[in-house]
């Protein structure tokens, strides 16, 4: 028997979202149920709402995600009714070239539910990140389910289902900084305070957050930020070389997905140095660098798709450190708001209102 919930849908381009009823249909083999507990409001859900990602509308939005496991289909052993998984988008499908040479944090082929969420009258929907959990309830593949330690809130938990696990992977795992280093993020909303803390914990010397907007710049002191620079007032570049004795930083994270703020980064790098972009550039931006300085810089330039993990080692791991009191996540929580205050907490994103609204359920 399906079932009948309430789901925020994207319609059409640029269309404000709607709460609609979502028809999900029973668990099939390999595939889950989870009841959501909470869901945080990404940008990337804002760039699938304006036809960035693709044109496959309509979308059931939402991707950061924890929940209970209602009902589980035939042959799914990973998760059992009553867990409490975070959602994830990387289940990794173990056979892909990418798999097959050891790097299943790249998989090719990621696991989503076979079946199709619908609308009353049938009309199939896009799970957005094949989740889509602006929703009661959402049907995702078992391997989308990565079981953590109940003690977190959902509130929290949630937020290592995307957008946290992005920023922080991005320093842990792509550019695997390290003690001493000196990292500068560019754009600290969710994603890059998440990289700050990310830094922090992998204890570089020196973190210099970079935004537009004083509010982030606070927040990023409080995840760790040794210094802050307000890039429509101070040239960041110039800003990054002056604390970090004329040289640039050892990794530059571009969070925001700007050409201009990535040619900053670049600009920003020491010798030898790291630039990790984890922005989602729109289709029509293109890029232009003098050539000659792609090589008389050396050292490398990284994309970073959801921080490099792999949620089976990072999420548990994440988990305990929140729960030590190492990892703030609540932090990054700016409101809890209910499931009609999508549209909303779009607008109050981008006035740089909020870090994160988190829909709770
Ligand atoms: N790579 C991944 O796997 C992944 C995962 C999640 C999100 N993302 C992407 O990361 C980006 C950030 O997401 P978010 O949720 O943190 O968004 P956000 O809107 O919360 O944060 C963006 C920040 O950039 C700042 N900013 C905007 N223009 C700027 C400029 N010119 N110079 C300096 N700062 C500027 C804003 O003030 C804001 O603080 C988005 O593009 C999102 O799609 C990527
Ligand atoms: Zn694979
Ligand atoms: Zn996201």
């Amino acid at each position: 028997m399906s079932q009948e919930v309430r789901g925020i849908i994207a319609k059409s381009k640029g269309e404000p979202v709607s709460m609609e009823t979502i028809v999900i249909p029973d668990p099939g083999p390999g595939e889950v149920v989870v009841a959501i507990q909470a869901c945080g409001v990404c940008h990337t859900d804002l760039h699938y709402r304006e036809g960035g990602i693709n044109d496959d509308f309509p979308f059931l939005l939402g991707h950061e995600a924890a929940g209970l496991v209602e009902s589980v289909g035939d042959g799914v052993t990973e998760v059992a009714p009553g867990d409490y998984v975070i959602l994830n988008w990387r289940a990794v499908c173990g056979d892909c070239r990418a798999c097959r040479r050891g790097e299943p944090q790249y998989c090719f082929d990621t696991h989503n539910a076979t079946q199709k969420m619908t609308l009353t009258d049938g009309t199939e929907l896009s799970p957005a990140l094949g989740i889509g959990a602006f929703c009661d309830k959402t049907l995702v593949a078992a391997g989308q389910c990565t079981k953590v330690d109940s003690a977190a809130p959902a509130t929290a938990a949630g937020l290592l289902g995307c957008g946290v696990m992005a920023g922080l992977g991005a320093v842990i795992n792509t550019a695997e900084v390290t003690r001493g280093q000196s990292v500068a993020v560019f754009g600290c909303g969710g994603v890059g305070n998440a990289a700050i803390a990310g830094a922090s914990l992998a204890g570089a010397s020196t973190i210099i957050g970079i935004d537009i907007d004083d509010r982030k710049l606070e927040w990023a002191k409080g995840f760790g930020a040794t210094h802050v620079c307000n890039s429509k007032e101070t040239d960041p570049v110039e800003f990054v070389k002056s604390v970090t004795n004329g040289f640039g930083a050892d990794v530059c994270i571009e969070a925001i997905g700007n050409p201009a703020v990535y040619k900053q980064a670049f600009e920003a790098r020491d010798l030898a140095g790291t630039v990790v972009l984890v922005g989602v550039p729109r289709p029509e931006d293109m890029i232009e660098l003098p050539f000659i300085e792609l090589f008389g810089r050396g050292g490398s330039l990284k994309s970073s798709w959801y921080g490099d993990c792999l949620p089976s080692r990072d999420f548990p791991m994440l988990i305990d450190l929140y729960l030590q009191g190492r990892l703030d996540l609540d932090g990054f929580v700016s409101e809890t708001i209910g499931l009609g205050d999508v549209e909303e907490a779009f607008h109050k994103m981008e006035r740089g209102e909020v870090l994160r609204s988190v829909v709770v359920l």
